[in-house]
């Protein structure tokens, strides 16, 4: 079995070792935050691995995870130069790094002085460690790098019942933007949604028992029918007089925001003239997916102007 350091045992790297280490794919070796009591919660959580305080005591492992923010990777990575080349010194097989950052290609860990690089994106949300050692199966990871890398994590990947798909270096940057617009960006639009039904007066308890069932029927709609058969509402409807009065709802609210609240507190203000800013937005976007779904030529001009107005 492999032996695999964990360099940035947060979120990512403590459930993929703790996973790993139970299926028995890689042995975990040594882990390194620079908070100690990162670290060794991190180890409780993994039952595996020799916590250290300092990047100069992880022990021999032929892969290393680097499993740090994305800002932090380039920097870690030339951290790591003298520390991995010392430990090459002590074997003839090559030592093997990657990253899981989405964006990012494995290039950016260069600095490391190692060849073998690699980076593997689970195209998950590890909001939740504990959750995610569930729910990580039936993710898909994205690989790019050298192959005798990825012929090593594939594996790694498959015995976790993720599927894996090969990407280029110059694919990433956009890959990862269409995951974050799906995944982050429906977090923000449910945050979003919750501030307008605040203004309403219902609350966040209330608010989210009457989401719950359409968010959620929303989405298997989306799956199972594709974008522009799943848009149901005003939009595909062509009912332009709602559309128009919700978005004359939002600037009232933004206005009645900006006026109530005085110089040092104008953080509702900014919010309501964003919800209005996003209704337009997104109300645009929306159009040529209602027109696909049968909204008329006539209707979509007036929306378009609707949205388009100042
Ligand atoms: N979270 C996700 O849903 C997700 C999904 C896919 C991919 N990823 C990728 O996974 C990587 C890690 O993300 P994450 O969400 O797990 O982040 P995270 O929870 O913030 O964990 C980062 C870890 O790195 C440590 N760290 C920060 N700077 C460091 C440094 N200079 N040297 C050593 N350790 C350092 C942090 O602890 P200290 O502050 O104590 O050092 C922390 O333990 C990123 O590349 C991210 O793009 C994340």
């Amino acid at each position: 079995m492999l032996s695999l350091n964990v360099v940035g045992a947060g979120k990512l790297g403590r459930t993929l070792a703790a996973l790993w280490h139970q299926n028995g794919v890689f042995e975990i070796a040594g882990l390194f935050s620079r908070s100690a009591a990162n670290t060794h919660e991190a180890q409780d959580f993994i039952g595996a691995g020799t916590a250290v305080s300092d990047l100069d005591e992880l022990p021999h492992a032929q892969v290393w995870l680097l499993a740090v923010p994305d800002d932090q990777i380039e920097s870690t990575a030339a951290a790591l130069a003298p520390i991995i080349a010392r430990h090459q010194s002590l074997v003839s097989k090559p030592l093997m790094l990657f990253h899981c950052s989405g964006a990012l290609p494995a290039s950016v860990l260069a600095a490391s002085g190692v060849d073998l690089l690699a980076s593997a994106h689970p195209v998950h949300s590890f909001a939740d460690p504990k959750r995610s050692l569930a729910d990580l199966p039936g993710s898909t990871v994205a690989l790019e790098g050298r192959e005798e890398v990825i012929n090593v994590l594939e594996p790694a990947f498959t015995a976790l019942r993720c599927n894996c798909i090969h990407l280029s270096p110059s694919q990433k940057v956009l890959y990862h933007t269409g995951s974050v617009m799906a995944c982050n960006y429906l977090t923000v639009l449910m945050d979003l949604s919750l501030q307008v039904f605040q203004a309403a007066g219902i609350d966040n308890k209330s608010a989210m028992t009457l989401l719950e069932p359409i968010v959620v029927q929303t989405v298997k709609n989306n799956f199972a029918l594709g974008p522009a058969r799943a848009l149901t509402g005003p939009l595909v409807r062509g009912d332009v007089a709602t559309v128009a009065r919700q978005i004359e709802a939002l600037h009232q609210l933004a206005e009645s925001s900006s006026t109530t609240n005085n110089d040092s507190d104008s953080t509702s203000g900014i919010q309501a003239a964003t919800l209005a800013e996003m209704y337009r937005a997104l109300g645009k976007a929306a159009l040529p997916l209602a027109e696909k779904a049968g909204l008329s030529q006539d209707a979509r001009r007036q929306l378009q102007s609707i949205f388009d107005e100042p």
